[in-house]
């Protein structure tokens, strides 16, 4: 038997080296990858780490990427290629990619970026922390982590559970995830391939992860899923289903919790009952996210989106009778394949009919896996790229005119704080953006503010009163 000639004692000078204390999370995507990193700051948190003031000094550095057009993709990648030579200077730097790129190119990303040594997809955060024991492990033995000594996880989202820490953005308002992955499966999209099929949280998790916000920063809560309107749970006891109008209510409920919101809201599924509890529930605000993708009925139907453009417009018209006060934002690809002239003009024009206040004009990318990128009639990009300007504009002039009309009002506006220009940052219950003066006691604050001009991104406002 061999052995050894003196006892394996660790030495503590060296763990002061190996042990990564600091740790820096950059952070592309939607509000769901924001929250995946929040979750992912509370556990390293928990593990003992600090967050680092400046990248350069971190021991770990997480990369949480986005996949849903390639632009997003590429800036990802960029960046974690761009902290490579870190390395250089710090052998000991673990560096860890995750989200919806990981997920995605999980056969070749080690390949491709050896000196990765953490490779996760967004279903595996809750195996993180033994991800990262693995990986600091195998440094602490070898000394040196640039040896590909990664650890990954790519596994499929199975539990709806996740209890896990979350250190949260200093901000008014507080993420909270209802459901996690998607079953619509939208042509053009890549995030069922990258979060899996769509599962939703138990009533009982959500409300404790409410009840526990710190809600002197956090008055308005954010209840996040691709697609909301379908969150549901059995209840044992009742033997029924709960849907997102008792959610609605049960959050309600929550004393502290000022503002409600959820989003994103499929219009397929977005019932009766979801308006009538928006109607009924005074902290639910009148805001209403609810992407329409295109205004033609024919790239509807090949964009797998299940409903067409006379639905829509009967929903929306549904909305404005209920919710008279409502602000109603959307997001519509320009160029997917297939769109003539015609089906623009029909995006433009449901624009106008359905009166957004706002839209996220977006230019098709076609995304690994998906039907769409198959399909043989795709738009060409200077195409593309006009269809793409000209929409700009008609959004611009529209976001323009229907801020115009609430300039002379006096609107409720949750205090963010100190805007670069100097001013106080707040968002309206209808999601605008409002600058306007006032001490910086007033953070976290729903304060009244009239509303004296108007612009296309939000709008800007005189002295703040608190309403307490
Ligand atoms: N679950 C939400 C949001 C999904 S991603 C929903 O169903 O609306 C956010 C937006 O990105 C989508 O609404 C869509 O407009 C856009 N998007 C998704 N895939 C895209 C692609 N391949 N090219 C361009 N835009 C895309
Ligand atoms: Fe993508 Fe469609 Fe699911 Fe939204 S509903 S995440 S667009 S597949
Ligand atoms: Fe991007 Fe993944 Fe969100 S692809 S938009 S980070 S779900």
């Amino acid at each position: 038997m061999f052995v050894y000639p003196y006892p394996l004692i660790p030495n503590p000078a060296c763990y002061n080296h190996i042990v990564p204390k600091q740790y820096y999370i950059k952070t592309y995507g939607c509000q769901m990858n924001v929250n995946d990193s929040e979750i992912l700051a509370g556990i390293l948190e928990r593990e003992g780490y600090t967050p680092a003031e400046k990248m350069e000094e971190a021991d770990l550095i997480l990369v949480n990427t986005c996949s849903i057009r390639a632009g997003a993709e590429n800036k990802g990648l960029w960046f974690a290629h761009s902290i490579k030579s870190l390395k250089e200077k710090n052998p000991n730097l673990i560096i860890g990619l995750c989200g919806c790129v990981a997920q995605q190119e999980k056969e070749t990303i080690l390949k491709k970026m050896p000196f990765v040594d953490l490779v996760m997809g967004p279903q595996g955060i809750d195996e993180f922390a033994g991800l990262l024991k693995e990986v600091a492990n195998s440094s602490t033995s070898l000394g040196v982590n640039s040896l590909q000594l990664t650890a990954s996880c790519f596994k499929e989202q199975t539990s709806a559970s996740r209890n896990l820490p979350a250190k949260r953005a200093k901000s008014s308002r507080a993420y909270v995830s209802i459901t996690f992955g998607c079953d619509n499966y939208c042509s053009y999209c890549v995030v069922p391939y990258v979060r899996g099929r769509e599962v939703s949280r138990s009533m009982d998790e959500i409300l404790n992860e409410i009840k526990a916000l710190d809600k002197t920063i956090h008055k308005e809560v954010i209840l996040l899923g691709q697609n909301v309107n379908s969150w549901k749970v059995e209840n044992r006891q009742l033997k029924i289903e709960n849907r997102l109008p008792e959610l609605l209510r049960e959050v309600s409920a929550i004393a502290e919790v000022a503002w409600i919101n959820f989003m994103t809201s499929h219009p397929k599924d977005l019932s009766d009952d979801i308006l009538a509890a928006m109607a009924e529930f005074p902290k639910v605000n009148h805001y209403l996210h609810l992407p329409v993708q295109s205004g033609s009925s024919k790239i509807l139907k090949a964009m797998n989106r299940k409903y067409d453009r006379e639905y829509y417009l009967k929903l929306i018209e549904k909305i404005y009778q209920k919710i008279p006060d409502i602000t109603l934002t959307t997001d519509i690809i320009v160029g997917f394949p297939g769109e003539t002239e015609a089906d623009f003009e029909d995006s433009l024009s449901i624009i106008r009919q359905a009166n957004f206040d706002s839209v996220n004009t977006l230019m098709f990318s076609p995304r690994p896996q998906t039907a769409a990128a198959q399909m043989t009639d795709q738009i060409d990009e200077p195409t593309k790229n006009a269809r793409l300007q000209k929409m700009m504009t008609v959004v611009e002039n529209q976001s323009l005119a229907k801020n115009q009309l609430l300039v002379g009002k006096t609107l409720d506006v949750l205090v963010d704080g100190l805007a670069n220009n100097g001013r106080l940052a707040g968002r309206t219950r209808g999601n605008k953006i409002v600058y306007f003066d006032g001490s910086s006691d007033l953070q976290y604050q729903i304060v009244q503010v009239c509303i004296n001009s108007a612009k296309s991104w939000g709008l800007e406002g005189g002295d703040g009163i608190d309403v307490g």
